[in-house]
């Protein structure tokens, strides 16, 4: 009887060793893929409380309802162009995470020097455009209305045409309408693009004309800072390795998906240098080779003297004591030569080009760049070769793939 007893409770023991074992040796097998230096990376990489409001402190309408509707409509509104044709949502489409899909820049102007990037996420920047030369998002989108390549219009026509479609909407936070006389003026006028009839404003005009034109630049701001990239496959992996779910883990990331992300987070590859952060950007301008010596430079180095000389940057419309990043921005030195704003990498599904100059049409292209960048002629570089594997090139492509939201079903038009 006794033999029988022991017997089994040997067999017992054998039974759970033989379950409980597997498991957990499988589970601390997967766990010991990442460091914990690993799993820190990628949790910084992780989508986390976005600060918004801190990044947009000259932005008094951010979370103003009407500011955000206006901007909505606006966003889509053609009649801020002078053709009648073109909106900021037709270079930034808002089904596509507002990459420009049908390459539209380039359609209205093919010696445009720089490429649109998607807007998911953009509010979280600390400088916009590839050179930086905005310091907010707000000044941004009012550079777009006075660009011969896009808006193509003037500050009065724009004023006018939001006044008159929008005021009735929205009649306290245009009241500003109503106290500025516009009757008798010209179509368009603006220092920029329309100077002689800018000239013959009067002052109050000019500041009238002026004070409506931010309020319709921050109301675009207010509606562009609620877009914001989902959570992707990559975060939810993070999420299941943080709360060591290993086998959900294994479930969201393939092998291939997984090789590429170690690649990504090792600092001899490099991309976490500069790619880092929810937005994997860490806000910085580098000179990675990516561009042509021979053309006339839209980098950093022109970029930060046309955000200096800017009527809108937030020096002009602010105490300097709220401005720190304009006020003590670096305006000299040879790495700003050549350099351009680190871009997210979220999102770089619908992108149809890469690069400032969108140069490149795939994300294979941009790998080979890393692994061969252009060091000639001799200068200020900021990224050494990746040396990297043809194998694990296609593993750090698969892990960049893991960026996105899932794709809508329809074609792109
Ligand atoms: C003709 C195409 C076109 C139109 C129209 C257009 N954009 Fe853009 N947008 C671009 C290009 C090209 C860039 C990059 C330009 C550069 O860096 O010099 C850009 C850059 C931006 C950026 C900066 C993003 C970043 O990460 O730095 C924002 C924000 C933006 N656009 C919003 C808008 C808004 C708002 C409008 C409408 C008022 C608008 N755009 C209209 C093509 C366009
Ligand atoms: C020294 C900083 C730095 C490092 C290191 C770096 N990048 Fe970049 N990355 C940049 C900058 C700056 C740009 C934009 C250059 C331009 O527009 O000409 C860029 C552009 C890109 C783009 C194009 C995005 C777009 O919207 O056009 C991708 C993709 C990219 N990097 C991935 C990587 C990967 C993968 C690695 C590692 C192999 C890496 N980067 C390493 C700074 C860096």
């Amino acid at each position: 009887m006794r033999l029988t007893i022991l017997a089994a409770a040997v067999f017992g023991l054998f039974l759970a060793l033989a379950v409980l074992l597997p498991l957990y040796y499988g589970g601390a097998d997967t766990d010991r893929i990442w460091t914990d230096e690993e799993i820190r990376r990628m949790q910084n990489l992780r989508l986390s409380d976005y600060g918004v409001a801190a990044k947009n402190v000259s932005n008094e309408l951010l979370y103003n309802r009407d500011a955000i509707e206006l901007g909505e409509r606006l966003f889509s509104d053609v009649g801020l162009s002078a053709s009648g044709r073109v909106a900021c949502a037709t270079c930034h489409q808002p089904e596509y995470g507002y990459q420009d899909v049908n390459l539209a820049t380039f359609r209205l102007d093919p010696s445009a020097p720089h490429r649109a990037p998607g807007l998911l996420g953009a509010a979280l920047q600390d400088w916009f455009f590839w050179d930086g030369r905005a310091d907010s998002l707000w000044s941004q989108s009012l550079a777009s209305i006075e660009n011969p390549s896009e808006h193509a219009t003037s500050r009065l026509q724009a004023v006018k045409h939001m006044c008159a479609q929008y005021a009735s909407a929205f009649p306290a936070l245009l009241a500003p309408c109503r106290q500025v006389d516009l009757t008798n003026t010209p179509l368009h006028a603006s220092p920029l693009t329309a100077k002689e009839n800018w000239r013959k404003l009067s002052a109050a005009q000019q500041e009238g004309i002026n004070k409506l034109f931010v309020k319709l630049g921050k109301s675009i701001a207010a509606f562009e800072a609620g877009l914001m990239p989902a959570t992707s496959r990559f975060d939810l992996y993070v999420d299941a390795i943080a709360t060591k779910n290993y086998a959900r883990a294994a479930t969201i990331l393939n092998e291939k998906e997984t090789a590429g992300l170690k690649l990504f987070l090792d600092a001899k590859v490099g991309c976490i240098n500069c790619h880092y952060g929810a937005m994997f950007s860490n806000s910085g301008f580098f000179a990675i080779g990516s561009d042509d010596p021979n053309k006339p430079m839209r980098d950093r180095l022109n970029g930060v003297k046309l955000l200096l000389d800017s009527e809108f940057n937030c020096l002009n419309w602010n105490a300097p004591e709220n401005c720190p990043k304009t006020l003590y921005v670096k305006q000299e030195g040879a790495d700003l030569k050549g350099a351009y704003k680190t871009p997210s990498l979220r999102n770089l599904r619908y992108a149809r080009a890469f690069m400032h100059d969108g140069r490149y049409k795939t994300l294979e292209e941009v790998i080979e760049h890393y692994q061969n960048p252009n060091i000639l002629p001799p200068r200020h570089i900021d990224i050494r070769p990746a040396g990297l594997l043809p194998h694990q090139r296609k593993q750090l492509l698969s892990f960049l793939n893991t960026l996105g939201e899932e794709a809508p079903s329809e074609e792109i038009k």
